[in-house]
């Protein structure tokens, strides 16, 4: 039998964090034969609720799950832990300035990426979930540093899917037939979501819809803009599809991407494709023996090349706003 990975879900009292533990806890994120310690932290006014869901975890008698560590204590969440999802963050709230809120994430995220540093398991694979994610893993980076760089990625695989999605609607297609979009940079709504690699069944997918009005214009802001169709929608954020997009983060790293196909990580950037070097930029990437690689020579059109740089733009002015909260 194999031996059980350690999972580390922080913010896991939380919406995404109720979402996900039941689908790590039935081997969705690393396989279905793959046991499982789950490792939950929360802030003391969410202890009783972090509670409630380790209460539930046990009436759900996981077969795959082998304990549950259910905590407030930063260290004794981060101990041991061969992957660490981090959900929990401090969210923005009416008439708060953006720079309070970072200040507040950039704290978070400085004394969570000590806990790791010190505590975490050798090879401690890292998805940044909450936002402002990119910058919220490079701040995790920086106050990290002897955890490999490529060890810490960020959330763009629900956009990814967003754009799926969108696609497989379209065409009236399955959205397992659809694939090689790429999402390009920030998890905001500056983010460029790219179908001019994609295909359904080998065919392009601009072939196929036969409308760039559409594919340049609507496609690109309704991936952009669903997190807030969904809290309309809904009255809360997107959470199942938040928690099953960081399972397919995480399990495609793990266990790698099926040949011919990419998805979408948040890594820290090379510059590769003229992006900024040294922010958490969202790239195309395969995944083979627990390693991303940036998918390297695709064509970048007139177009496409002005999303990325605004996209990037921005990423930098976000790397200043944090730097500029931690002095
Ligand atoms: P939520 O508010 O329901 O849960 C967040 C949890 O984090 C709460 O239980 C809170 O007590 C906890 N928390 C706050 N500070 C913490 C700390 N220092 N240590 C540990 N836990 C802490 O929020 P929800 O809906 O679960 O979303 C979580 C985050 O994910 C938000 O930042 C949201 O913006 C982000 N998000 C990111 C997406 C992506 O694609 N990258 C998609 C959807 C949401």
């Amino acid at each position: 039998a194999k031996e059980p990975v350690r999972v580390l879900v922080t913010g896991a009292a939380g919406q995404i964090g109720y979402a996900l533990v039941p689908m790590i806890a039935r081997g969705i994120m690393l396989g279905a034969d793959q046991p499982v310690i789950l490792h939950m932290l929360d802030i003391p006014p969410a202890a009783e609720a972090l509670n409630g869901v380790k209460m539930e975890l046990v009436d759900a008698a996981f077969p795959l799950l082998k304990g549950v560590v259910a905590t407030t204590d930063v260290v004794e969440a981060c101990t041991g832990v061969n992957v660490a999802v981090m959900v929990g963050g401090f969210p923005r709230k009416e008439g708060m300035e953006r720079k309070d809120v970072m200040s507040k994430n950039v704290s978070i995220y400085k004394s969570q990426a000590s806990a790791l540093e010190q505590h975490a398991a050798p090879n401690c694979k890292v998805l940044v979930v909450a936002n402002p994610a990119n910058t919220n893993a490079l701040i995790l980076k920086e106050f990290a540093p002897s955890i490999p760089a490529k060890n810490i990625t960020c959330l763009t695989r629900l956009d990814h899917n967003r754009a799926l999605g969108q696609i497989s609607e379209r065409l009236n297609v399955q959205v397992s037939d659809v694939k090689n979009v790429i999402i390009w940079g920030n998890h905001s709504s500056t983010q460029y979501p790219d179908v001019n690699h994609a295909t359904v069944g080998d065919k392009p997918v601009r072939e196929l819809v036969k409308d760039d009005e559409w594919l340049n214009g609507e496609f690109i802001t309704t991936v952009q803009q669903r997190g807030a169709a969904i809290i309309k929608a809904r009255k809360l954020s997107s959470a199942l599809s938040a928690a099953s997009a960081a399972c397919d983060h995480i399990r495609d790293w793990v266990l790698g991407t099926p040949e011919g196909t990419w998805v979408s990580m948040g890594v820290y950037s090379d510059g590769s494709y003229d992006a900024p070097a040294g922010v958490i930029y969202s790239f195309p990437v395969t995944c083979k023996n627990g390693e991303w690689t940036i998918v390297q020579g695709l064509a970048i059109d007139e177009f496409s090349r002005k999303k990325l740089e605004l996209t990037g733009a921005e990423l930098t002015e976000e790397k200043e706003l944090a730097y500029s909260c931690l002095s």
